[in-house]
């Protein structure tokens, strides 16, 4: 009989500790509603004690979310439990999540503990957390490169203490398919109470086997998988969500499990998490990069057409990717708009028709034809702005030339109808906007990133520009969207400021809160 995998995901934890620029509360809560839809079993969405910002999504996040469990990591530290469970306080069930390495690597030269002593550390930890929850889960942190006799004692004693779930990660993706397959093996032969608790498998693929060494541990018995979207996290990054999902569909027959995600949501949750983590997705990448279902050769478009399961195994409309496509222009109305969203899988209430439309009629007076790229980011960054905004462009101009300066002058709604405008010269243009920007706004920061991306071919192209600030330490995205380049630079740098603007509102509050009580 076909058993359940239970599909864990951890892109707000692991994916999100290993982005160059922290997401907002606001962002995690779309990722993690995105997560809801697919149906994710259990969605690992932050580590309290690390920042207040992480605290503070994860608490907004149990809020929201209701049909998938919550967890959140905490080392074995009494604190670190307590403020875990803080955090989700709101929730009836929720599940803490447990680690300590457990390595001789990792428990001597980083934690200076002995194996007696680490034991000891893991069932303190398992039993402080049981005090707020049923829901425990233990990992043996680098279990990968864990002496397997060690294993074997710290898992049945972790069992003993209440932990539900033993999560086995591949911390540093060092093993291969066969020997991760022989550590879950190992256990299921030689801990005694193996089967009062799921085992779980995490793991990373610095060696490029996160997917294969999952899949061949669920043969060997492991009925939990850690993973993130797009194999985002630390280093090389985690398991693929996507691609184990596909592989434990497509190899039903084999492996003889199943999972209850809603396959048709996977391309939509990957162009999310691509496009708030800024992290795009290489082409070739198995399921949903740009060109796993594309098919170039004459010799395979011909098998194809004659029959698509000649060079195809998944059905693209598996994983909601529609095939047939209207052409949007200036002519079509809002009704094909909307039409071409809920092909992509975009629910109504995910952006407002009225505006996206709007913005829609502008690009497509511009442009002609309008792709689903442009809508998706149309969409996306017409989301971004129900955050308020404090900066707002007024206008712009620049004037440039290959002999001299360039100038510009800014101008720029700042809070309730107050319009400042300055005017500066430098050695480029969008040097010349930011330096009038930075005047503007009164933040000292640095540009750390800037990146420009064609969103389409030729003179239809759009430019979509995505930078990195550090203001104060913080790391701050922005992006910016529009034909012309420089207002596209213009616009990201004004989706920085406002978001320096709302982290500064955020630490005002904190501050007044802290002063009140
Ligand atoms: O990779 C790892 O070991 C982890 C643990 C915290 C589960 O992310
Ligand atoms: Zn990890």
């Amino acid at each position: 009989m076909s058993e359940k995998i239970i599909i864990f995901d951890t892109s707000l934890r692991d994916g999100e500790q290993a982005l160059q620029a922290s997401l907002s509360v606001k962002e995690k809560l779309q990722i993690a509603i995105a997560l809801e839809r697919m149906k994710v079993d259990v969605m690992e969405v932050g580590f309290p004690i690390s920042s207040p910002g992480d605290f503070d999504s994860v608490r907004e996040i149990s809020k929201k979310i209701k049909n998938t469990t919550i967890c959140s990591l905490a080392r074995c530290l009494d604190k670190d439990i307590d403020v875990a469970a803080d955090a989700m306080s709101v929730l009836n069930n929720f599940r803490i999540h447990v680690f300590l390495g457990t390595s001789n690597l990792h428990m001597y030269s980083k934690l200076k503990k002995n194996f007696d002593e680490i034991v000891d550390m893991a069932i303190r930890g398992i039993k402080r957390a049981k005090r707020y929850t049923d829901d425990v889960e233990f990992s043996c942190e680098d279990a990968g490169r864990t002496c397997l006799d060690n294993l074997c004692v710290i898992v049945e004693k972790a069992i003993l203490a209440g932990a539900k779930t033993i999560n086995i990660p591949d911390t540093v993706g060092y093993t291969l398919p066969n020997q991760f397959s022989n550590i879950i093996h190992t256990l299921y032969q030689k801990v005694p109470n193996i089967d009062r608790a799921i085992i779980s498998v995490h793991c990373h693929d610095d060696l490029g086997m996160a997917v294969g060494n999952s899949i061949s541990a669920i043969a060997a018995g492991a009925r939990q998988i850690e993973g993130t979207i797009n194999g985002i996290g630390e280093r090389a990054g985690n398991a693929a969500l996507e691609e184990v999902i596909m592989a434990i569909a497509v190899k039903k027959d084999i492996l003889k499990v199943h999972t209850t995600i809603e396959k048709k949501e996977i391309y939509r949750v990957s162009k999310i998490i691509s496009q708030i983590c800024n992290i795009s997705v290489p082409p070739n990448k198995a399921i949903v990069g740009s060109n796993a279902f594309a098919h170039s050769s004459g010799i395979h478009q011909d098998g194809i057409l004659k029959n698509r399961e000649n060079y195809e195994i998944i059905s693209p409309k598996t994983i909601g990717l529609q095939e047939v496509k209207l052409n949007l222009t200036s002519r079509s109305g809002r009704a094909a708009v909307r039409h071409r969203m809920q092909q992509m899988g975009y629910k109504n209430s995910e952006y407002n028709i009225d505006e996206l439309y709007a913005s829609f009629l502008k690009l497509a007076d511009k442009k002609g034809q309008v792709f689903d790229y442009d809508l998706e980011a149309l969409a996306f960054i017409n989301n971004q702005q129900e955050n308020p905004e404090y900066f707002i462009l007024d206008h712009f101009h620049v004037k440039s030339s290959s002999s001299g300066f360039s100038t510009a002058s800014v101008s720029l709604i700042c809070g309730k109808n107050t319009i400042t405008k300055f005017s500066t010269t430098s050695n480029g243009p969008v040097d010349a906007v930011y330096q009038a920007l930075h005047k503007i706004s009164g933040y000292s920061m640095l540009l750390q990133k800037f990146q420009l991306f064609a969103k389409g071919k030729g003179k239809d192209a759009l430019g979509q520009v995505d930078i990195i600030v550090e203001y104060k330490n913080r790391k701050f995205h922005g992006i910016g969207l529009a034909t012309d380049i420089i207002e596209s630079s213009v616009k990201a740098m004004i989706n920085v400021l406002n978001n320096i603007w709302r982290a500064n509102q955020v630490i005002l509050q904190l501050n007044k809160f802290s002063k009140e009580k």
